[in-house]
């Protein structure tokens, strides 16, 4: 509601001028705002994966990553990175058909589109390996992965204030020192 009363604020403050321009341009407004929403990720939802899995880091959104990589990390759990992961099958079975139903392939977002279109079938286990996250990051000084608040490329909270919510926006980004 707040955000629809904002744009016909803002729709009104610079067409008035003319009645055709206005109607115009308010269909391109709408389309700009919809294209604007539609490239967050769906924030996490189900509390059982946000227990189990982050306790270590973010719990990463599912859109993140293809159905095929979230069923390799769930297939390997005992041997997660350098942990030994062990949840137990109820549990497990709840997190694996959220990350399934979730994934890439099912967020209508933007992003999610174009990490697919980026890993071109690959099955990565890691956000951090997908091409279109590294080229987006490629301008990154490496000291910055060094400083204690950072960490690595993987902690995304770090610099995207708006993870938490899904949204990647590069004008949220704030690199901690
Ligand atoms: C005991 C700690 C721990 C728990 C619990 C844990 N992880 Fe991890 N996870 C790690 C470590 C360590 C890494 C590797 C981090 C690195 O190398 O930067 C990792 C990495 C990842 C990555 C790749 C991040 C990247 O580099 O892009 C994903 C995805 C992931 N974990 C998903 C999960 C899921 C899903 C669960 C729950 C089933 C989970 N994790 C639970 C420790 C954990
Ligand atoms: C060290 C800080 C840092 C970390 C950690 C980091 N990012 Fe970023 N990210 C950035 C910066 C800076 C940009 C903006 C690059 C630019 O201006 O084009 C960016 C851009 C992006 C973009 C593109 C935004 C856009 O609108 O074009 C996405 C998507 C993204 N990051 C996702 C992630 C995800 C997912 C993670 C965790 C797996 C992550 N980032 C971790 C700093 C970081």
């Amino acid at each position: 509601m707040r955000q629809k009363s904002k744009n016909i604020l803002s729709i009104s403050a610079c067409c008035l001028s003319s009645l055709l321009f206005f109607s115009v341009a308010a269909a391109d407004h709408d389309h700009g705002h919809d294209k604007h929403e539609s490239k967050n990720l769906p924030p996490v939802t189900n509390e059982t994966y946000r227990q189990e899995c982050g306790a270590c880091h973010f719990v990463y959104q599912p859109g993140l990553l293809p159905a095929g990589s979230w069923e390799k990390i769930m297939n390997q759990l005992p041997a997660h990175f350098a942990e030994e992961l062990e949840i137990e099958q109820g549990a497990k079975n709840v997190i694996a058909d959220y990350l399934r139903s979730n994934a890439a392939e099912h967020a209508s977002a933007e992003r999610a589109a174009k990490i697919l279109k980026s890993l071109n079938g690959q099955k990565t286990l890691r956000i951090t390996e997908i091409p279109y996250i590294r080229k987006k990051h490629r301008e990154l000084q490496q000291d910055i992965f060094s400083r204690q608040s950072v960490g690595s490329l993987a902690n995304c909270p770090a610099c995207h204030t708006s993870a938490e919510q899904g949204v990647y926006e590069d004008d949220l980004v704030k690199i901690p020192q």
